[in-house]
């Protein structure tokens, strides 16, 4: 039955850019459902509440899945297998507590001005220009310029990140091949060279910044500093980065949404919150059962792995009212954009914020903003909502 089913729910070529239909098909089968829908065996999770369960259990765990057995991906193997998104327990608390401490809201907000800043300055050099593309014009340099400042790499040094967190995200998504992680194993070996380049540096010389704060805590190895640093790296770009780009992209197929929030410029707290909802960033999770698990009646067994479809909770039905609708006033809004349990994403508040500063300074910019074209097109990644790019006419 089960791979009758499966054969049945194969996905087509109009997933890539719309997934929501084969969400909806899936979780109307089980919102819990076992199978290899997705290639890989394991369970699919698409309902709301049952994702929220798995995500805050213990029981399942976060776990790296590059092939044990290959010596071609170590330098992946070895930062992945120490950062916090695959650290379970106590050591992922050790090192939680400490990153946690760095991002919180507070943080965040004494980043308002220079966020502010930021994206005003790459939007003047885009004035009078005409057209320009969002994902590399505009909303890349701003979330690069933000995390370069945190962690305290060079502004003139961050050119090469967009490169290798395309290839570092590639090796954590489901089409990834053998290639895909052959190279990002070498992205990997560049990119923590590079930071440990910076560690030596703020050991010599700290400053106030990130990396200096993680050695100087001694709570971190070297190695889980440098894990958290190309983590943070990776992490701060890629998701924010689809945040704005999607948020703006939604707006402008929504016209009657992109004139309320032109009028109410107040709204744009809730509008961010629906962006997140509406066209997740981070579209998939994965987690292990660590021992056999009830989830809604079936048994999950120790060892299957458990796929978190979280753009599919975010538009269960059960929870949110006509869930395919972009409703900028949403309220309440409780999506799992940011994931939830021990491993809720830590950098939620700087990612609201970035996206409520870029959105609206673009708007009160430009305010005749529209699409400079109306094909766009998504890359081939099952785990995230991306705009390869975003072109539009600034008027
Ligand atoms: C719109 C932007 C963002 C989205 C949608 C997002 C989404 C997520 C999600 C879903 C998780 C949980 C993954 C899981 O449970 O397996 C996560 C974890 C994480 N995120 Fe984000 N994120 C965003 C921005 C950021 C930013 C700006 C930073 C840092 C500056 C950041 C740092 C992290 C870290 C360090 C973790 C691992 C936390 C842990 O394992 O305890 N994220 N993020």
């Amino acid at each position: 039955m089960t791979a009758e089913l499966d054969s049945a729910l194969r996905i087509d070529r109009d997933f890539w850019r719309e997934p929501y239909p084969f969400y909806d098909k899936l979780r109307s089968i089980d919102p819990v459902y076992k199978g290899t829908v997705l290639k890989q065996p394991g369970w699919y999770v698409t309902g709301h509440n049952e994702a929220a369960t798995i995500l805050k259990d213990a029981r399942f765990k976060n776990r790296i899945t590059i092939p044990e057995t290959s010596t071609k991906y170590e330098a992946l193997k070895n930062v992945q297998q120490n950062m916090l998104l695959f650290k379970n327990d106590s050591d992922h608390k050790r090192m939680r507590t400490l990153v946690g401490k760095e991002l919180t809201p507070k943080a965040a907000d004494v980043l308002r001005p220079f966020i502010k800043e930021a994206a005003d300055e790459l939007l003047d050099q885009l004035q009078g220009r005409g057209t320009a593309d969002i994902v590399s014009e505009f909303a890349f340099p701003l979330a690069s310029l933000v995390i370069a400042r945190i962690l305290g790499v060079p502004k003139e040094e961050r050119h090469q990140f967009r490169q290798w967190t395309a290839d570092l995200i590639e090796t954590i998504d489901f089409t990834r091949s053998r290639k895909v992680l052959v190279k990002g194993s070498e992205t990997a070996a560049q990119l923590t060279a590079y930071v440990r380049c910076l560690i030596s540096k703020r050991k010599a010389d700290p400053q106030e910044d990130l990396v200096t704060t993680f050695i100087s805590a001694g709570k971190l190895t070297e190695e889980e500093v440098l894990a958290t640093c190309v983590l943070l790296v990776i992490a701060g770009h890629e998701t924010t980065v689809n945040l704005i780009s999607n948020g703006l992209f939604s707006l402008m197929k929504h016209p009657a949404q992109l004139g309320a929030l032109k009028e109410n410029p107040e709204l744009i707290t809730s509008a961010v919150e629906e962006f997140l909802r509406y066209e997740s960033p981070t579209q998939l999770t994965a987690r292990t059962a660590s021992e056999d698990c009830r989830i809604n009646g079936h048994i999950i067994r120790r060892g299957e792995q458990v796929y978190i479809l979280l753009g599919a909770a975010n538009r269960d039905p059960n929870v949110f009212d006509h869930p395919h609708v972009l409703d900028i006033e949403r309220n309440p809004n409780p999506h799992l954009a940011f994931g939830s349990g021990a491993h809720v994403c830590p950098g939620s508040s700087l990612a609201r914020l970035e996206a409520q500063i870029a959105i609206q300074a673009l708007l009160e910019r430009a305010p005749g903003l529209r699409l400079a074209g109306s094909a766009v097109q998504y890359p081939r990644l099952m785990g995230f909502r991306a705009l390869a790019s975003l072109p539009v006419i600034l008027t």
